[in-house]
């Protein structure tokens, strides 16, 4: 028996020792100590023993239990820490790394300035109209006092889709689809895309206009020449210089185009304003009473003002952007920017 557990111990030490995980180290302690392992077996044969050898050999085969008991729990620490170790160089995270930059988007330079002209007037008491981008001649020319032989309707200027159907050079057409919608009082901002055969460093065929025009009893040039200079003082800063100049328009009258103070030299003269110190920026005026009439208003009762405008032109400015083309290119460098 002393034989026996003596080549036990020797079986187990090893197999134990080359055990290289948990599990099979857990195996081999149940194969030697377990109830229906080897040294059950072995001790089968206590009670062939005599009185004497039985202490002697029981204490054997207790010293072997405990070697092979404590071989385990230092092999099983062993396994554990290198399965630690092993695993902590498996999931090793670098937090020294940088981290991976996630892009947002923002905004056209030209819808922000949208957004802003919008929100100003908003907050003077006018809402928001569109009108369709290819649209009919009477709307886009004839209701707005723009007779078949006026200039602006050469060739050169308007895209045609047929006889009485156009791209709209203007946000104009919606001042008439909304007044033949509505009565009066009206106070109504319409942006949108406009096309003209136009392309050149400051003219693109494509672009986009902000149209506004309020109606109501007794609105006087005083009224169009207050709300207009509030607004392009909110839009450009508080002190800007403006003036009107006459002008004329077929749906005004009477008609004025409005300067600002040129905002690159503050009016020093410079080459954006071409030494003048001014910049032109919008139309406007009185709206025609031939214009109320193709809306039926009543022209005795009401009167208002209307006035236009280029969103290029105000981004331009306002960004201090110098090249039309920029706006339109997709480049990611400069939209980037806004
Ligand atoms: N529709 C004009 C244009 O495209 C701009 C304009 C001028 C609009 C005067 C108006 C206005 O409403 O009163 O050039």
């Amino acid at each position: 028996m002393r034989d026996n557990l003596e080549i036990m111990l020797q079986s187990a030490c090893s197999a134990l020792t080359s055990a290289e995980t948990e599990a099979q180290l857990r195996e081999v302690r149940v194969q030697f100590l377990g109830k229906k392992g080897e040294l059950t077996a072995i001790m089968k044969g206590m009670r062939d023993l005599s009185a004497e050898e039985r202490p002697l050999v029981g204490d054997l085969a207790n010293r072997v239990k405990d070697t092979v008991e404590s071989l385990f729990e230092e092999r099983l620490a062993l396994l554990v820490q290198a399965d630690i170790a092993r695993r902590l160089e498996l999931e090793r995270i670098d937090v020294t790394l940088p981290g991976r930059a996630t892009n947002s988007g923002s905004f056209h330079p030209i819808s922000i300035v949208t957004d802003e002209i919008v929100k100003i007037f908003s907050g003077m008491g006018f809402g928001v109209a569109e009108g369709p981008e290819v649209e009919k001649d009477f709307y886009n020319f004839e209701a707005l006092n723009v007779g078949k032989d006026h200039p602006a309707r050469d060739m050169q200027d308007t895209f045609y889709i047929s006889d009485d159907v156009v791209l709209r050079t203007h946000t104009s057409p919606v001042q008439i689809r909304t007044m033949m919608e509505q009565p009066p009082p009206v106070r109504v901002l319409a942006p949108g895309t406009v096309y003209r055969r136009d392309s050149d460093l400051t003219h693109s065929p494509m672009f986009h206009q902000i149209e506004g025009f309020l109606v109501d009893e007794r609105v006087t040039f005083g009224d169009l020449k207050g709300v207009l200079t509030r607004f392009l003082r909110e839009f450009f800063g508080d002190d800007l210089g403006v003036r009107f100049r006459p002008s004329f328009f077929p749906f005004t009258e009477p008609s004025a185009e409005v300067d600002i103070q040129c905002v690159i030299c503050s009016g020093q003269g410079c080459r954006v304003c071409k030494q003048t110190g001014w910049l032109e920026i919008l139309g406007c005026g009185m709206i025609d009473p031939e214009v109320f009439k193709a809306v039926n208003y009543d022209s005795e009762k009401y009167s208002g003002f209307a006035f236009g405008m280029g969103l290029e032109r105000m981004a331009m400015l306002k960004y201090g952007v110098n090249d039309l083309r920029l706006f339109f290119e997709s480049d990611l460098r400069f939209l980037r920017q806004f």
